[in-house]
């Protein structure tokens, strides 16, 4: 279902607010649950402790969100990437076709606060957000930290881009168009610093590659891409530092 029929769909409900444009945090939320309830409760149940009628006849069954496992194992990052490419050998298959990053991240964000014990409820999400950026203070121009961002680019990105970031990563077999070769001589002459946080921000129209802004804070993206840069894109032996 594309974005637009699914805006046609909600419009018959008061959700149609969500589709004006109001980013109020009260219509995404209930977006995020009308979702839930159409696509996942079926399967993970109204409370989201996998009591479904489906439930009888999965192997496995969905797991219970509510339990303290489900609490220390399921990441937010972990659970969106089984709800866009599913949970192989499982019932779980991925939504990628039928909801966007965004929907896929507002529901994911909805099954945590309503019913994992993950201790933060909607209002402190975005208070801890702020404070996380305020710690580190960075800014979108700023320059973020090289050695973050070596963390999380060998955590995120070197599945596909490689580790060494010429675009071979274990994943990258699987993937068309490949993920850029940063190190390769056209990838240098073509990408500046701006359009590497562009990209890494918003993600690559009709390319796997993610917009990391619906996973990654403002600090986060600065350290990741002062890291492709200076370490791929600029090594300090071929250029100013
Ligand atoms: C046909 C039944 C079914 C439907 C529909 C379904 N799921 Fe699942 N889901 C499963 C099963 C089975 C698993 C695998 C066992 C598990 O990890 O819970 C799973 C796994 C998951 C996981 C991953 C847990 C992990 O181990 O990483 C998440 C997150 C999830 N589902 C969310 C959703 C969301 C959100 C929707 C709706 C958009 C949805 N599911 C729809 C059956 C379903
Ligand atoms: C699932 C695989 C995958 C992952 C994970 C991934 N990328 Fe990509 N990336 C791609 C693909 C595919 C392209 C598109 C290549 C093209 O357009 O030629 C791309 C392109 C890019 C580009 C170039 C954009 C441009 O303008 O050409 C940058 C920069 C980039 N990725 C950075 C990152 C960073 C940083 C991370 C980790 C935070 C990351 N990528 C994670 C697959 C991935």
């Amino acid at each position: 279902m594309n974005s637009f029929s699914f805006c046609l769909r909600l419009s018959l409900t008061t959700l149609a607010l969500a589709c004006l444009g109001t980013s109020g945090a009260w219509a995404e939320e209930q977006e995020a649950a009308e979702l839930y309830h159409q696509y996942c409760s079926v399967c993970h149940g109204d409370r989201g402790d996998g009591r479904s009628r489906a439930r009888q006849g999965l192997m496995p069954p969905p797991r219970d969100f509510t339990s303290p496992e489900s609490a220390s194992l399921l990441t937010r990052e972990r659970m969106l990437e089984a709800v866009l490419d599913g949970r192989p050998g499982t019932a779980m298959t991925g939504w990628r076709t039928r909801l966007s990053q965004e929907q896929a991240l507002a529901v994911v964000d909805h099954i945590r606060e309503t019913f994992m014990q993950t201790g933060i409820k909607k209002a402190d999400t975005t208070a801890q957000t702020d404070a996380a950026t305020q710690v580190t203070a960075h800014s979108v121009t700023s320059r973020g930290n090289f050695n973050s961002g070596r963390a999380l680019y060998a955590g995120n990105c070197a599945a596909c881009h490689g580790l060494k970031g010429d675009g071979n990563g274990p994943r990258a077999y699987f993937i068309f168009p490949k993920p850029r070769n940063f190190i390769a001589e056209e990838t240098r002459r073509s990408i500046d610093r701006e359009q590497l946080v562009a990209a890494i921000r918003n993600g690559v129209q009709g390319r796997e590659m993610p917009a990391w802004r619906l996973v990654f804070t403002e600090s986060q993206i600065a350290d990741v891409s002062e890291y492709v840069y200076r370490a791929f894109l600029r090594p300090p032996d071929d250029a100013s530092p």
